[in-house]
């Protein structure tokens, strides 16, 4: 299949750029949302201070929560840093928080990274926690650096976030597919990439170095003072920049050969990595930090066939009459 068209008509353009203005307003989460959440980060660390006394715990939000791209129906994910042994048994906090009136109680312990899985019916909201895992909070505060850098990250992010979640593109974990903070590095990706880029690399420019943490280097420019601004050479618009990246993902990405790096700000090769021969290497994403883990990996061949057609969809049908909300409606299962 050829790409329909290689760019939009100006009136498609200029119309498809205040429907997705539009749309983010309404993809923005209500201020109310934003207390909940606060609310129950407070009323959590509350109660496990109360439950455990004497130990310093401290309950530090990540991912949506902070990054600046929750959406209303987003979960909350912690992290709780402690010094203490006592909570590295995620079933035995789980145990407790059911005694303290959290629903829906699930641990995973044997997980990459364990964690308890919770609903809170006071403030309704769900929680995904680990303990000590801190690593996410770093590359949460990279999310949030970029997103700072050039006001059209969010509107972008939020939008493709909508689209992966009603084409049901965005479930790691049950559905072979990605999770968002992996949707989020090809968006990112796709910025650094432009012609003038959007987006810098952080990880590239000159910072200071942090003491690595469980050998792992979290140290990134985030100096947002001398980022803002970035991207102004670049002109291209809201509406512009969508059809660019269904295009990019849809008809351009050479899948076999190459790895997505936010780290380095471009494309890198399999050969390069020593990737050719990984599990699950048809889409192939660096994490910025762990950078031998590839975020793709959730996806197995035919599911990486699955969302090249959705690329290739939303980039046709915007070719033909730029209608955002047929882009984003429903998929039904057959
Ligand atoms: N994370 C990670 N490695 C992954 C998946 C997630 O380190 N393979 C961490 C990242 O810190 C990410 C956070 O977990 O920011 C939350 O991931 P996710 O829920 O996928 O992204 P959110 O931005 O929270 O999006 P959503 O609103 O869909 O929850
Ligand atoms: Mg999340």
């Amino acid at each position: 299949e050829k790409p329909k068209a290689e760019r939009l008509s100006v009136e498609q353009e200029g119309k498809f750029t205040e429907d997705m203005k539009s749309l983010f307003e309404k993809l923005k989460p209500s201020e109310a949302s934003g207390d909940r959440r606060r609310r129950f980060l407070e009323k959590l660390e509350r109660l496990l201070n109360r439950e455990w006394p004497g130990h310093d715990i401290q309950v530090h939000a990540f991912g949506s929560t902070e990054n600046h791209l929750c959406m209303i129906d987003s979960d909350i994910d912690v992290c709780i840093k402690t010094s203490w042994d006592g909570l590295k048994s995620t079933c035995y906090l789980a145990a407790r928080l059911a005694k303290c009136g959290m629903e829906r109680v699930v641990c995973v312990p044997g997980a990459k990274v364990p964690i308890v899985k919770i609903w809170d019916p006071e403030y309704q909201v769900a929680c995904d926690m680990n303990v000590n895992s801190t690593l996410a909070l770093d590359n949460t505060k990279m999310i949030k650096t970029y997103v700072e850098i050039d006001e059209r990250v969010r509107p972008l992010a939020m939008i493709i976030k909508h689209w992966t979640k009603r084409r049901v593109l965005n479930d790691a974990a049950g559905g072979g597919t990605l999770s968002s903070y992996t949707w989020i590095c090809m968006i990112l990706n796709f910025l650094q990439t432009r012609d003038p880029p959007i987006l810098p690399a952080l990880h590239q420019r000159p910072h200071k170095k942090r003491p690595p943490i469980n050998g792992v280097d979290v140290s990134f420019d985030d100096d947002i003072e001398t980022l803002k601004g970035f991207g102004h050479n670049n002109k291209e618009t809201l509406g512009e920049l969508l059809f660019a990246f269904f295009k990019k993902y849809g008809h351009e990405l050479d899948y076999e050969k190459k790895v997505i790096s936010v780290r380095h700000g471009k494309l890198l090769s399999k050969e390069e990595k020593n990737w050719q021969y990984l599990q699950n290497n048809r889409l192939c994403v660096e994490e910025p930090f762990n950078f031998t883990r590839n975020l793709g990996n959730t996806a197995d061949d035919s599911s990486v066939r699955g969302l090249h057609l959705e690329f290739r969809r939303a980039h046709r049908i915007l070719s033909e009459d730029a209608d955002l909300a047929t882009v984003c409606e429903q998929y039904e299962f057959p």
